[in-house]
């Protein structure tokens, strides 16, 4: 496995566009991320996965500043999950001027949910996976369903940029008690550990409610964030939204359908996202 640090670097590792399977993180991996890169090395084409945190997506009060570097450790889990090379710019090399120029992705799809809690976040990701892309060139990118806007954003980014890239999901991969594995579960205290399971149950609870045609939707919605709530969370939000372009049900819409119950809250100092995807 080869470790690059630079565009120039790995480009020379990778002289034909459009030959490799591409795997985007900021580091700090874990199962869910290793499964992704286990996923990309089944189409049989060199697996590259690139570390780097990713200042323009991070608000000022958010966790930019402490979130864990550790790219040795990194590397000696991708290797045996079938990485070919670890792509790891530092700032300099991404971002060598300031990034004036920003991925505006529609605002219907990400000014909402993630994107109204944290404005800005999805320009920072798009700008961000449109620079990876450019210097990657993959032919594939796989992105994991638990950031499940991300993924849509990046996909429709994809396609009205005309990229010559497949977007691949991937499911998510979640711990025995059913949290969804993500880096910031680190910050947990083993107390809140133990409680985390509650947010996929509230959403669970939620996607079953809305799917036996218990309603409307914005009392389920209310009844979901006020029992998060009464155990200790500060959520965000919690909702059910179609699956093909986040669009809200309206009341008196037909259930049938594919949809996805997504919800965020803060469990002490951690936030915490999941979803459920599910089809009445
Ligand atoms: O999902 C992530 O880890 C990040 O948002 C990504 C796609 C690597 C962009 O920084």
């Amino acid at each position: 496995m080869l470790v690059v640090h630079t565009i120039a670097a790995l480009r020379a590792a990778l002289p034909v566009p459009g030959a490799c399977a591409f795997v985007p993180t900021m580091g700090n991996l874990h199962d869910g991320h290793l499964a992704l890169v286990r996923q990309a090395a089944s189409h049989g084409l060199p697996v590259v996965v690139s570390i780097f945190v990713n200042r323009l997506q991070f608000a000022p009060h958010e966790d930019f500043d402490r979130y864990p570097r550790t790219l040795e450790r990194d590397c000696a889990l991708l290797q045996p999950a079938g990485c070919d090379i670890v792509f790891a710019p530092d700032e300099h090399e991404l971002y060598p001027q300031p990034q004036s120029y920003k991925v505006l992705p529609d605002p219907a799809l990400a000014d909402v949910l993630e994107g109204h809690f944290r404005p800005g976040f999805f320009t920072g990701v798009s700008t961000v996976v449109m620079k990876l892309f450019n210097a990657v060139q993959p032919r594939i990118a796989l992105f994991g369903k638990k950031d499940y806007q991300q993924l849509l954003v990046i996909r429709r980014m994809t396609q009205q940029f005309a990229l010559p890239i497949v977007i691949e999901a991937a499911e998510t991969s979640r711990a025995d008690d059913g949290l969804a594995l993500s880096s910031r579960n680190g910050y947990l205290s083993s107390d809140e550990r133990a409680h985390a399971t509650e947010l996929a149950q509230a959403l669970r609870t939620l996607a079953e409610r809305f799917g036996d045609g218990v309603g409307p939707l914005d009392l389920l919605e209310r009844q979901a964030l006020d029992g998060l709530a009464t155990r200790g969370w500060q959520p965000d939000y919690l909702t059910v939204r179609r699956q093909r372009d986040l669009s809200s049900p309206r009341d008196g819409d037909e259930r049938e359908g594919a949809w996805v119950a997504l919800g965020a809250a803060r469990l002490g100092a951690t936030r915490l996202i999941d979803n459920i995807e599910f089809s009445v």
